[in-house]
This record gives C-alpha cells, structure tokens and sequence, in this order.
C-alpha cells in the first residue's frame, strides 16, 4: 500500500484523525513534527526559537527525503507547512483535511487544552496573521491534494469511515 499523508492548516485535526485512522486500520503512523522533535530533541517551538523559521523548513525538506526513501504502508501526518516540501507526492497519497478557518479556531478554543494548543503553534500566536497564512495556503493545499476531505462539523468516526472509502 501507498503511504497516506495528511495535510491541513494548524489544528485542523491531522494528529487526531492520524491517530483514529491508524487504530481503525490497524496500521503503523508517523508524525512529521514528531520526527524533527527527536531528531533534534527539542521541541517545535524551540526549534523556531532558537533556529528560525528556514531551519525548521529545512529539516521538514530532510524529513520528506527520508520518508520517501525508507518508509512504506504508514499514515503519515504532517505540520502545517510541510506540503510546501519538494516531491510531496512522491511520498505517497496526499490528502487534505479541509475546514474553514472559523472551524479550526473553534475547534482549538473549544479543546480542554486550548492555551497549550496555542502556545506549542509559534506561527498561532497572532491570529491575524494565522488567518492570513491561512488564506495565502488554502488553495494551495488543495492544489497539492490527491484527495480533498471536508472535516469541518465531521466526527472523527465519520472523517475515519470517508477516507477508508476514498483511498
Ligand atoms: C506549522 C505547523 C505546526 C508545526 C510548526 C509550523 C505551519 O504543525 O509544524 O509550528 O507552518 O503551519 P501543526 O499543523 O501540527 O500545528
């Protein structure tokens, strides 16, 4: 089987729906945030503050060659910037978890861990500029889709059984 990687705007849900997807398929997930974490034994945020915002994209570029050469079968999910690597669909099928904006502010307010949500996304911090992120990268996503999946107002059950369908 194809790899399936999962690409969306920052708190759409990609980890969620990886980790649901996985449990329900019985099948093996990686988490491109987590590799570079490990990799550098850091977290995100401190990778951006003391790095930068290009040596974050940087590893994400390393990242995306490694997982192409070595891994297969995986669900994949992926940071919010990582469908701008080289060679994305080489990895596998590319699928975007898509919501408006409104919806993944929402759904992040709403979570019992909305402040540590927010504080582990240095790019969330000023929601202006989020909301313009967004747009610039909406359709941008789903030029690079293989698959585009509506999330918003979805349970993660029903997310799960239409992507099962899709692939
Ligand atoms: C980023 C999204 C984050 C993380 C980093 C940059 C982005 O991942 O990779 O903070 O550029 O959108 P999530 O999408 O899991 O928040």
């Amino acid at each position: 089987m194809k790899n399936i990687i999962l690409i969306g705007f920052m708190g759409v849900g990609k980890g969620t729906i990886a980790r649901a997807f996985c449990a329900h398929m019985e099948m093996v997930g990686l988490d491109t945030d987590d590799i570079i974490e490990s990799m550098e034994n850091r977290s995100i945020k401190e990778v951006f503050a003391a790095q930068g915002e290009a040596y974050f994209r940087a590893k994400e570029s390393q990242v995306a060659s490694w997982l192409s050469k070595h891994v297969k079968n995986t669900l994949i999910s992926t940071g919010g910037g990582f469908f701008m690597v080289e060679n994305l669909n080489k990895i596998g099928t590319v699928v975007y978890l898509k919501s408006s904006f409104e919806g993944i502010l929402e759904r992040i307010l709403t979570h019992p861990n909305a402040e540590q949500k927010l504080a582990k996304r240095p790019l969330f911090a000023d929601k202006e500029k989020a909301k313009a992120l967004f747009d610039k990268r909406a359709p941008l996503y789903e030029k690079k889709a293989d698959i585009v999946l509506h999330v918003e107002g979805k349970s993660i059950q029903d997310i799960v059984k239409e992507l099962k369908k899709r692939l």
